[in-house]
């Protein structure tokens, strides 16, 4: 049988496993990379071929059952069925090899009712129709110096997302918020993210949502680099690939897709987002980010919430920008259409706003440079001010975690 590493191991980097045409030619070639590592699928390769059509050839005599199709050998793999001890002991193996950067505290799951701080044990149904429709919303909050920020804004925000996406919250408000502070304490984080998910829940692998008779509720703490290490000045893009239709846009749904496409796009050009417009053409946000600007005439100045979603942070930052204005710093704060053409040419700043970033400014903008090509001082003004807002801002902004 192979081993449990050598099942783990993506097919592109496993040398002893090749593909080839039903017809036997001599053009086997490797597994693309990402293609599942077990069972015929029903894809198409990069070459137009069905995939039902090929068969796998393996190469080595490594122990497997073999049957003889004209003069290839056709092998099934002998995938062990696993009880469920076993199958928790491999959870814990897949974890313990794939180590990424962020490090996952504690989750809370409302299918077995409590908080693991367990990284193996922190896995949903795959029956979970936010799984396979996409039918769930989620948001984040910040964690810092030991307080949740801005906590009841993305409550308030995630229940209005589950309205939109008509999924009946598996409990009433003040619930939620005790769960996702209980996780927090539970996780012994002091800076880190808390993420969070409301779903119709599992039942089927229907669309509709009616054979679901649990909505669930999902919660977890990692912890990851600061976001205020962000704030050297980046380039943007304006991003090709299509924006949501408002309806989808304002509701923050696990429906992420595009969002993904527009930030690989930007990443493939050397920039570090996409910047969407909207179908009128005015300057709408970014993948998981506001954008907002600094006018010639020094007015802080972002585009209308009504067509992208309304970012928690950047309406701190529309409330926290009024203190340079009474500074003098600015002469004003604007919410509004902002055309591309005063976005690129009549802006003096630009910057990205969301609360895994903060403030973050852009200097370049497709070929145009923003402003005079460096990091600004509105941006770096600002970024000090909600950096200051989550370390000592008002209890409407900071929820203690009880550790
Ligand atoms: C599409 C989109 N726009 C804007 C934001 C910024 O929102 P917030 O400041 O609440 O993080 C996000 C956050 O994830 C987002 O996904």
């Amino acid at each position: 049988m192979a081993s449990f590493s050598s099942l783990i191991t993506p097919i592109s980097q496993n040398p002893k496993i090749l593909l080839t045409n039903s017809n036997h030619s001599n053009c086997s070639k490797a597994i693309p990379h990402g293609f599942p590592s077990l069972g015929f699928g029903f894809g198409v390769s990069q070459h137009g071929r069905s995939f039902k059509q090929m068969r796998r050839i393996v190469t080595s005599s490594i122990n497997q059952n073999e049957a003889l199709v004209g003069n290839s050998s056709i092998q099934t793999f002998d995938i062990p069925v696993l009880t469920s001890s076993d199958a928790i002991e491999r959870l814990k193996a897949n974890r313990e090899n794939h180590k990424g950067k962020q490090q996952f505290l504690a989750m809370y799951s409302s299918i077995f009712g409590g908080i693991t701080t367990d990284p193996a044990a922190m896995v949903i149904p795959i029956d979970d129709h936010m799984v396979h429709r996409g039918h769930g919303v989620f948001d984040t909050a910040a964690i810092m110096e030991g307080y949740l920020y801005e906590l009841d804004q993305h409550v308030n925000r995630i229940i209005r997302s589950a309205g939109m996406a008509k999924i009946t919250p598996a409990f009433d408000k003040e619930t939620l918020r005790r769960i996702l502070i209980q996780t927090a304490s539970a996780s012994k984080c002091r800076n880190g993210s808390l993420k969070y998910w409301l779903s119709v829940g599992p039942g089927d692998f229907q669309l509709s949502p009616s054979g679901c008779n649990q909505p669930t509720f999902y919660a977890v703490v990692f912890q990851d680099e600061s976001p205020s290490s962000y704030s050297k000045g980046i380039k943007v893009i304006t991003s090709s690939i299509p924006i949501k239709p408002p309806q989808f846009a304002t509701t923050k749904s696990v429906n992420y897709l595009p969002n993904v496409l527009s930030k690989m796009e930007a990443e493939e050009q050397g920039a570090f987002a996409g910047i969407w417009l909207d179908n009128e053409g005015f300057v709408a946000e970014g993948p998981n980010m506001n954008v907002a600007f600094v006018t010639k005439q020094n007015e802080l100045l972002m585009p209308n919430f009504d067509k992208i979603l309304s970012g928690c942070t950047a309406n701190r930052i529309l409330t926290l920008a009024e203190r340079l204005v009474s500074e003098g710093k600015l002469r004003g704060v604007r919410v509004g259409n902002v055309s591309v053409e005063e976005g690129k040419k009549n802006s003096t700043e630009m910057m990205l706003i969301g609360s895994g970033i903060l403030v973050l400014p852009v200097i370049q903008w497709d070929d145009q440079i923003i402003g005079n090509g460096a990091e600004g001082s509105i941006a770096q003004a600002l970024l000090n001010l909600i950096i200051e807002d989550m370390k000592s801002g008002p209890p409407s902004v900071r929820v203690p975690i009880p550790y």
